[in-house]
């Protein structure tokens, strides 16, 4: 597939970063691989993450906490969720993301094709079942929404409730004095618009690729697997455990999922490079097991 040009809207405003990998491998910092003893993160350690991260990041996380509004988030869901851009298999979407040209380094970042076969792969050499392979494999296929314009802070960054009030366990909430909703009040009681356990599947969350890749591969994976794809960046509820007053029952069974993703995704980065057309077989097989050859992005 031909390599699309430089991002659409280039500008420092709304691409803080030098590429949208800059904010995973930020996470990596924010929650570092737990030592062989077991011990995790200390709270003071989070606490200090928060005041040394790159500017080039908190003035991403500004951004997103200042534009994420529910008026935003149903804009892009009216804009996004209709699929009408263009039919795609899988691989194709892959090949597609990895067109994402950015100013980050290519000695550094690896391609983006790479992380998803990394993910995979290690997911894969664990005997996980083959829905989760493939979750794996095609969890941040919705970041080709950089491709089509959106800025970095609507792509990537944790994500969380909208239409209620901003939980302080956000990474960076203090930007939150910015967002317009803060000025709502019918936002900002601590359920908002929404019933206690009313259950995640009637929350709106920030808009990001999590949201859009689901809606595009929800009548084709089992539960689990849509889970992981749809909350593996709400960090604030998987990982910091916040916002328990809005989860049901089947969420918390979903989130068991969600965290065992996790730790795939963030620790599976490796400077060892994936020969991607070695590995195309099996991965086509696995596609062709749980998707028809185009589905709608
Ligand atoms: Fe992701
Ligand atoms: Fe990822």
């Amino acid at each position: 597939m031909k390599p699309e040009s430089k991002l659409p809207a280039e500008d420092s405003q709304n691409h803080p970063l030098a590429s949208v990998d800059e904010w995973d491998g930020d996470l990596l910092r924010r929650y570092p691989q737990p030592d062989q003893s077991g011990s995790t993160v200390d709270r003071q350690a989070f606490r200090d993450y928060a005041a040394e991260a790159r500017p080039s990041v908190k003035e991403f996380y500004r951004l997103n906490h200042r534009h994420q509004t529910i008026d935003f988030v149903r804009q892009k869901r009216a804009q996004y969720l209709s699929r009408n851009r263009r039919k795609m298999s899988i691989w194709e979407a892959m090949e597609f993301l990895n067109t994402l040209v950015d100013d980050s380094d290519p000695d550094i970042d690896l391609p983006q094709i790479e992380h998803l076969l990394q993910t995979a792969e290690a997911i894969r050499a664990d005997n996980r079942p083959r829905w989760f392979i493939l979750a794996g494999l095609i969890h941040d296929l919705g970041k080709i929404l950089c491709l089509w314009g959106e800025p970095q802070w609507a792509v990537v960054g944790d994500t969380f409730p909208v239409g209620c009030r901003f939980s302080e366990r956000i990474v960076y909430s203090e930007a939150f004095a910015d967002n317009p909703d803060m000025q709502q009040p019918q936002y900002q009681t601590q359920l908002g618009i929404y019933q206690p356990h009313c259950g995640l599947d009637n929350v709106l969350l920030s808009w990001g690729h999590d949201e859009y890749l689901y809606h595009v591969v929800k009548d084709y994976l089992p539960a689990p697997a849509l889970a992981m794809i749809r909350y593996h960046s709400c960090y604030p509820i998987h990982r910091e455990e916040a916002y328990g007053y809005l989860l049901n029952a089947h969420d918390h069974e979903m989130l068991v999922w969600v965290r065992d993703f996790n730790q795939y995704d963030l620790y599976t980065k490796r400077d060892e490079r994936m020969n991607v057309q070695e590995l195309r077989p099996y991965y086509e097989e696995l596609i062709s097991e749980f998707f028809p050859a185009e589905i709608a992005w």
